[in-house]
């Protein structure tokens, strides 16, 4: 595999930085100026078709024509069945952690689930350390405590103004639900872990084996295709019965899925190129952007939190990114005698 440029893996985190943001604010804006009533869950499963859409196009035009492509696909996913069926966890798990975001969302309160759910953060650290053996120096698991404080406030604030601007079908379920803050709190450990294991074991597998990262999103969106529309049927099957399943389906609900799709498809990008921990960071930069674009778009207020965190998540970086002269020196210093 050719090493990415310093250039080329800066300017990935920042689209995906830039795509994370646009899609938490074209969320919000579809939900509380729009006010439009799509299921969420068909919206999950059609931003699989179109990942897998793109992938197939992206194969035929890098095999030059439909015969190549089947016999690459037949040599690649087909013969490597084990290849093709080990993708089938990170897809299961990526499903798991959709349903268990919304079990976590109807059994808490939205700004606390938006807090706990940031632990993807350290968890990812931790399992990159594990089952990766990346090593992180004392200063670099600092930043990454302080990158989840400062993404925690900035949610927690967050989720506060959309609650404040309109979302009452939301409060309502907040103070509903208070009795079940257990069953809550599981479902939001379940998918921070479900998050973070995912994208370690997807990195583990594109880092190891060396089929195209076109294969493996291919091999990947074959189960994950599946398992979100059984999900969505599992979910919301009366509501797509009565409504349909594309109701309320509007420009920006398309657009909504282009550009989490295209998104995705970076996600793969980023992990091949640079790794979790640094995606968790580029992430912790969009909820920055997004937070602050969504204040100049629906006045939304930004307190002492998202200062605060904002604050927190830009020296996080800095931290993370810059060793110590010092260590630096040391390290130079040792090799040398
Ligand atoms: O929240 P988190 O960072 O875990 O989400 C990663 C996203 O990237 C998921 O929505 C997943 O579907 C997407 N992804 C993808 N293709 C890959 C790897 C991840 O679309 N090969």
């Amino acid at each position: 595999m050719k090493e990415a440029s310093y250039f080329q893996k800066a300017a990935m985190l920042a689209t995906l930085a830039l795509t994370g943001s646009a899609y938490v604010v074209l969320l919000r804006y579809s939900k509380v100026v729009d006010n439009l009533r799509y299921i969420s869950s068909t919206v999950v499963a059609v931003q699989e078709v179109l990942k897998m859409l793109v992938t197939i196009c992206v194969l035929f035009v890098e095999c030059g024509g439909f015969k190549p492509t089947m016999s690459m696909l037949k040599l690649q996913v087909l013969d490597k069945a084990k290849g093709t069926f080990s993708m089938a966890l990170p897809s299961c798990l990526y499903a798991l952690q959709n349903n268990m975001i919304f079990v976590s969302l109807a059994n808490m309160d939205v700004p606390i689930q938006q807090v706990l759910f940031q632990l993807k953060i350290p968890f990812t650290a931790f399992l990159c350390v594990l089952l990766l053996g990346k090593s992180l120096t004392t200063r670099q698991w600092f930043a990454v405590f302080m990158i989840f404080t400062g993404t925690g406030a900035i949610e927690y604030q967050s989720a506060y103004g959309f609650l404040k601007n309109g979302a009452a079908k939301a409060e309502q379920k907040t103070s509903e639900h208070e009795d079940n803050f257990v069953v809550g709190f599981v479902a939001v450990l379940v998918a921070s872990l479900c998050s973070a294991l995912a994208g370690v074991y997807f990195e583990k597998m594109i880092k190891q084996e060396d089929s195209p990262i076109w294969v493996r999103n291919f091999q990947m969106y074959i189960w994950s295709i599946p398992a979100t529309l059984l999900s969505s049927f599992l979910q919301d099957f009366s509501k797509i019965k009565k409504e349909g399943f594309f109701v309320d389906y509007t420009s920006i609900v398309w657009l909504i899925i282009i550009v989490s799709s295209l998104g995705g498809i970076l996600v793969s990008f980023v992990l091949l190129h640079t790794d979790n921990v640094t995606k968790s960071f580029a992430a912790s930069t969009s909820l920055v952007l997004s937070t602050f674009a969504s204040y100049l778009l629906f006045e939304y207020n930004i307190g002492i939190y998202f200062a605060g965190g904002m604050i927190l998540v830009c020296c996080a970086i800095y931290v993370y990114a810059h060793p110590l002269p010092s260590n630096k020196h040391r390290l130079v210093s040792t090799s040398d005698e």
